[in-house]
């Protein structure tokens, strides 16, 4: 409370509270009127852009709110998904979960060279992206919310942490719950943010065994609707077409809702991932049957737990730096 009011005050005499980021922990300080005076159009920039790029490529939204998460949980919120290799910089774009997958970076430039002209040195790689992924989830149809912000831009990647810490599409219901434990998130983050899923794309490659041999005995998985299985084989063979591409939410695919939990009920989640949320812990499996019942409650929590991830370890104060090419450190 009393930190509340201290922030309250230092902004009300138009001073950055930036001063109180190491007292705070589970992550450092952000709030959602950083760029107010230094940079009033920073969010009208990455909402203008996002929707341009929208309006072409429907798409875009899903990679673009995919992009932040693959970010926050590799060192943080700090955009060291965007930089390329170079030096002794290994791009975490070469990584398991992001190679051949992860996309959107053009868009992020994008908004980046627009936001160099208008307010040079400003804005950060990292709060673009956490921006980008709250206009996509609002222009395919789902909540807003107020970005905290004034995160900084990492000077370095990880390659090992991408390969780690991003859950994979077959790790076991424990496995993903652990890795989002490790970032300071829980079941209901867990389940509400695998409520993206309602929009976007998975290639072949990423949930090939379950039509085919799900645990090693040439079975498809059990899980799965068997006829919702036998449409996915046609264009997901055996072998060949790794990149071919389906729907994460057969029903609404470009737009955001909560028929991806609807699915999960009629065993119709594409990626074992989300089935397991369904199948394979009591508690996740009443949290989907209440987002598949309840729009609202889905929204209000996927609002809630996009903010939390946004908090993850962000780069505040001195640390860190604003970077002005998205995909290098700054000479
Ligand atoms: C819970 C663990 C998760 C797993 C195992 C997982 C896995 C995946 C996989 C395998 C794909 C398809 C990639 C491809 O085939 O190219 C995908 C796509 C996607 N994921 Fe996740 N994901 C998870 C959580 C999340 C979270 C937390 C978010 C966002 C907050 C998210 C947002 C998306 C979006 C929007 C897409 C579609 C991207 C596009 O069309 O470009 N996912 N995810």
């Amino acid at each position: 409370m009393v930190h509340y009011i201290i922030v309250i005050t230092l902004l009300a005499l138009g001073l950055s509270p930036h001063c109180l980021s190491s007292k705070t922990v589970g992550g450092g300080y952000l709030y959602p009127q950083f760029y107010d005076h230094s940079c009033p159009k920073a969010q009208e920039i990455v909402r203008n852009v996002v929707a341009k790029a929208v309006a072409k490529e429907p798409r875009m939204a899903a990679s673009l709110l995919r992009l932040h998460f693959h970010d926050c949980f590799v060192k943080g919120c700090d955009a060291s998904i965007l930089l390329d290799s170079s030096g002794s910089i290994i791009s975490e774009k070469r990584s398991n979960p992001n190679r051949n997958s992860a996309r959107g970076f053009e868009v992020i430039d994008e908004i980046k060279a627009v936001m160099e002209k208008e307010c040079p040195h400003t804005v950060s790689c990292a709060d673009i992206m956490a921006l980008a992924a709250r206009d996509s989830t609002v222009l395919t149809g789902g909540p807003s919310w107020e970005v905290p912000l004034g995160r900084r831009d990492a000077r370095g990647a990880s390659l090992s942490g991408s390969n780690n810490n991003i859950p994979a599409p077959n790790n076991t219901f424990q496995t993903i719950l652990t890795k989002f434990k490790l970032q300071g998130l829980g079941i209901v983050d867990l389940v509400a943010l695998s409520g993206s899923h309602t929009i976007g794309n998975a290639r072949c490659t990423s949930f090939r065994q379950r039509l085919y041999n799900q645990s090693g005995n040439g079975q498809p998985d059990n899980t799965l609707d068997q006829s919702y299985a036998s449409q996915l084989r046609r264009n997901c063979p055996r072998s060949g077409g790794d990149q071919n591409l389906f729907f994460l939410d057969f029903v609404s695919p470009i737009k955001f809702d909560n028929s991806y939990f609807k699915n999960l009920l009629a065993n119709k989640g594409l990626l074992n991932s989300d089935q397991v949320l369904f199948t394979k812990n009591g508690e996740s499996r009443e949290l989907v049957k209440t987002y598949a019942y309840n729009q609202e409650l889905f929204f209000l929590q996927f609002a809630k737990s996009m903010i939390k991830m946004g908090n993850i370890s962000p780069l505040t104060g001195s640390r860190g730096e604003i970077r002005q090419n998205c995909r290098k450190i700054n000479a």
